[in-house]
């Protein structure tokens, strides 16, 4: 089915407008704003947004959000998972109360670390775990880790995984090439000496780079979700597992976005076996924290280590990764908001979203689809079912989804910032989930009716 391309335009240039006309707050402070901080934003992203420029945001709660000229909005952009379980979960929220007249930053653990790390080991079976401010930071450690264990230098990622600022993953496969991501502002080296890139879902393309016996570490997340959800083949998991063990590679497995899939990430639910994690983004309920676990193995090679350093400038850690607020948000989130309940509330509005779209993609016979993992989801549209980045992003429509997410953002719906996703919090509801309908239906109609 072909789109219209000037009632699309048409309606991108309406659309552009209603959003001026509706924001006149955000548009002032988004002009003031300019004079102090690049493109009118606090950090390059969120100037990525479908609007001519970002909303300011007064309040969120929940899964709800409202904008400074007073608008409600069903948040399904989640601050892009920082927010996944919802804005200021009300147990993080008390303990995080509680905790501010106590000392944030002591250079000291509390209780609250030791809680902390008991239910990570429950739950992601990696016996050691330590933390970092970022997922970032995290995949920094872990690389850094396996390197050392390893005597290795080279890393090596999947095509279309994003792992964070980190210049050795910032890379991609253009013709079967490895090519540095252009975007990458001042990369310190040439990743052709840190880094291999390997399409995912391609085992005879992930033991070519492995045999050679040079690479530290497998960086992946488990389940593509930036650049699409892209899903392993059945069995891949457990060949890249056999692969990594049979060449000396250690397994780090990134669950940042994946840990929508359950209390236990993806980790859990592809019952898979890393020798590293790493998470961030929602762990303490959005404040920044990230979190690195490791197996029996690395950690008794990296307690020997540590045990024989000279100094404490060991290249990482920060003063404060591990800090008392968020040790106690994380501890407060891990055992009361990132519950199986909670989880099975995110996954039922989740599939209650995909059936209502799906439902009018077959009533108008739209050459679309829709993808869930756990409770995030993904638009796509195009009829695929994608093996790796290179086939999710094939048939990307710049102007068919910004449209897509100002429409929606006019319309009361925040989805994610630059790509074709929905995140759903425990606080989701079902109406919020049938407003999404409604506005997903008149999208449709008023693109092809
Ligand atoms: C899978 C994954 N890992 C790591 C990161 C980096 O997170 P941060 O920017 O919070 O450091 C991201 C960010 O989107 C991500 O998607």
């Amino acid at each position: 089915m072909c789109i219209d391309r000037n009632k699309l335009n048409g309606l991108l240039a309406s659309e552009s407008e209603h959003f001026i006309q509706a924001n006149p707050t955000s548009k002032a402070f988004f002009e003031r704003a300019g004079k102090t901080l690049p493109r009118g934003v606090p950090m390059p992203w969120m100037s990525e947004w479908a609007s001519p420029f970002p909303l300011f945001i007064e309040h969120a709660r929940g899964a709800h959000v409202r904008d400074v000229d007073g608008h409600d909005y069903v948040d399904f952009c989640l601050g892009d998972t920082g927010a996944l379980f919802g804005h200021s979960p009300e147990p993080v929220a008390a303990a995080i109360a509680d905790q501010a007249s106590r000392g944030y930053s002591y250079m000291l653990p509390t209780e609250d670390a030791i809680r902390v790390g008991e239910a990570l080991q429950q739950r992601f079976k990696l016996p050691y775990w330590q933390f970092a401010m970022t997922a970032t930071d995290a995949n920094r450690f872990a690389i850094k880790l396996a390197r050392a264990v390893t005597g290795r230098s080279l890393i090596a990622v999947f095509d279309g995984g994003y792992h964070g600022s980190l210049d050795e993953t910032l890379v991609h496969l253009h013709d079967g090439r490895m090519q540095p991501l252009a975007t990458n502002i001042g990369p310190g080296v040439d990743p052709q000496l840190t880094t291999r890139v390997v399409d995912f879902n391609d085992l005879e393309g992930l033991e070519a780079v492995l045999k050679n016996e040079d690479i530290a570490c497998l960086l992946c997340e488990p389940v593509l979700t930036n650049n699409g959800l892209v899903f392993p083949e059945p069995g891949f998991h457990s060949a890249v597992r056999e692969l990594t063990e049979q060449y000396g590679t250690l397994l780090v497995v990134d669950e940042t976005h994946t840990i929508c899939a359950g209390p236990g990430g993806a980790t859990e639910v592809l019952s898979l076996a890393p020798d590293l994690i790493t998470i961030g983004k929602p762990l303490s309920g959005g404040i920044p924290s990230a979190v690195y676990g490791f197996s029996e193995a690395v950690g008794d090679r990296v307690n020997h280590w540590l045990a024989n350093q000279e100094s404490f400038v060991t290249g990482i850690g920060g003063t404060l990764s591990g800090n008392a607020l968020s040790m106690r948000a994380m501890r407060t989130c891990l055992e009361q908001v990132m519950t199986e309940q909670n989880y099975q509330s995110m996954t039922t509005n989740a599939a209650r979203l995909v059936k209502a779209v799906q439902t009018i993609i077959d009533e108008f016979k739209l050459p679309w689809g829709i993808a869930r993992f756990g409770a995030r989801i993904e638009y796509r549209f195009h009829p695929g079912i994608p093996r790796n980045a290179r086939e999710a992003t094939a048939h990307h429509d710049a102007e068919l989804e910004k449209l897509f997410r100002l429409f929606f953002l006019n319309r009361g719906i925040m989805l994610t910032i630059f790509y074709n996703v929905a995140l759903v919090a425990p606080d989701t509801t079902a109406r919020d989930i049938d407003r999404h309908g409604e506005v997903f239906r008149e999208f449709v109609e008023r693109l092809v009716g």
